[in-house]
């Protein structure tokens, strides 16, 4: 006899899911809405998924959440950022190579005491939480417990999380330089430790192509080799002081993309961060490698990188995902992070539809992690990450949704208006992680 009966939740409210990719159709053609919905859970998976009045006798026994007129949706996929550098958030008056030199890099030597890092990770992954990000690429920094910390406090809370130790061999301080040969050990180790144990994913991280030296990306790109299921992820073209460097430290090479190419580091399961000055050579090889792009907008626009070009990534086929970039990036929310996207396209006269910005802030980011198929929505069998969102979070939103057009203009105002006031709450595997009402932001 079996006491064991499958862990069951049934949630109510509006729903939202992807049927299309809204890049390569009608955006709108692209989202399915339900306004009164319902969301099985069982055993950490959604199970059934469809209007309210088709829950039928899928209701027996099982307790049932109504979650009113919020909306419930996949946990946001924020596929690029730095948890050590969450205590520098706003750090003023710098461009990339001056803001590493200033703030990051003195910051990430902490991390060599393992109690900081455990109470840093800790406190980004319940930032995480309360915005609503269910997943992330992470950057941790040279120092392997940097990437314990974070893979602790993931599997603590049953998160599927990516991260990585951030490799330097040159142009860094001494206490955060290791060598080719320690950067391959230390990472191969901890891929042995962590890498799809659990829910958690190794993302093999050179910094950027100016703090690693030849011998480092090789030894890189053979450790990827060995480990093709693993993540590869680093920094791309993000401000032009940065390129022209990479052009004198890889002399010989088409262009910054080339380096990495060059040494295995780029296909399926890569990750560039910003990618916003690209040649059109890049920009090819970038979509007939199958690598991602991990778009910043508010990183972009704080540190004066410049405004990527969306419509470059789409008409060359580029997969890209949305990201934060913590902590040159100026905000945990992703609904912040659409709302910079939104603004950075216009800069070239393109309008971002909300379908768009909200697909990139799940489905697309899963993609980059080659994660697509188990979260990045809300759809039978996948892993039941969830939010629910209050679209009435502040009056202002209220205010502006009771006068929407259709939902379509709601989501685009709370993409606009919204922050981490909106998520009511966290679900991952099918637990509630974060309730607004029951933690302190
Ligand atoms: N390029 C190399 N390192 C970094 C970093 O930490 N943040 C950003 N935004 N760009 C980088
Ligand atoms: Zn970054």
């Amino acid at each position: 006899m079996s006491t064991h009966s499958p862990n069951r939740t049934l949630l109510l409210g509006q729903t939202l899911s992807f049927c299309g990719n809204p890049f390569e159709q009608d955006p709108a053609t692209t989202i399915r809405h339900e306004s009164h919905g319902a969301v099985l859970i069982e055993n950490g998976h959604v199970a059934w998924l469809g209007p309210a009045s088709e829950v039928g006798d899928r209701k027996i026994d099982v307790p049932v959440i109504d979650h009113g007129e919020a909306l419930i949706m996949a946990g946001f996929v924020d596929c690029h950022t730095h948890f050590p550098q969450t205590d520098i958030i706003a750090s003023y008056g710098e461009e990339l190579l001056t803001w590493l030199e200033t703030y990051t890099f003195p910051q990430e030597m902490r991390f060599d005491n393992p109690a900081f890092a455990r109470d840093s990770a800790d406190f980004f992954l319940d930032q995480c939480l309360c915005n609503g990000t269910t997943t992330a690429s992470v950057f941790g920094t040279v120092h392997p417990q940097s990437v314990d910390a974070l893979f602790i406090a993931a599997s603590k809370r049953n998160l599927r999380m990516a991260a990585g130790k951030t490799c330097m061999d040159r142009n860094a301080p001494q206490g955060l330089i290791d060598t080719a040969q320690t950067a391959y050990d230390q990472s191969k180790s901890l891929i042995e430790t962590w890498h799809q144990n659990g829910r958690n994913i190794y993302a093999i991280t050179p910094r950027f192509a100016p703090t690693s030296t030849p011998e480092q990306l090789e030894a890189l790109g053979a450790l990827w080799g060995e480990y093709p299921t693993a993540l590869m992820q680093t920094h791309l073209s993000e401000n032009l002081a940065e390129i022209a460097w990479v052009r004198e430290l890889f002399p010989g090479h088409r262009d910054y993309f080339d380096v990495y190419e060059s040494f295995g580091l780029t296909g399926a399961g890569s990750v560039f961060g910003h990618a916003i000055h690209l040649e059109p050579r890049e920009a090819t090889a970038l979509a007939g490698s199958g690598s991602a792009i991990a778009h910043c907008p508010t990183s972009n626009a704080f540190i004066g990188s410049g405004h990527f070009n969306i419509d470059t990534a789409r008409t060359a086929g580029i997969h890209t995902g949305l990201a934060t970039d913590i902590g040159a990036g100026s905000s945990f929310s992703m609904f912040a992070t659409m709302k910079a996207a939104y603004e950075a396209a216009h800069h070239h006269q393109v309008s971002l539809h909300p379908a768009q910005a909200f697909w990139l802030a799940t489905l697309g980011g899963a993609k980059a992690l080659r994660l697509n198929d188990v979260i990045g929505n809300l759809a039978v069998g996948y892993e039941a990450d969830l939010i629910v969102v209050d679209l009435a979070s502040t009056r202002l939103i209220g205010r502006r949704c009771a006068n929407a057009e259709d939902f379509i203009d709601i989501l685009f105002a709370q993409m606009i208006l919204a922050d981490d006031r909106a998520i009511k709450q966290t679900w991952s595997a099918g637990e509630c992680v974060y309730d607004r009402h029951l933690t302190a932001g």
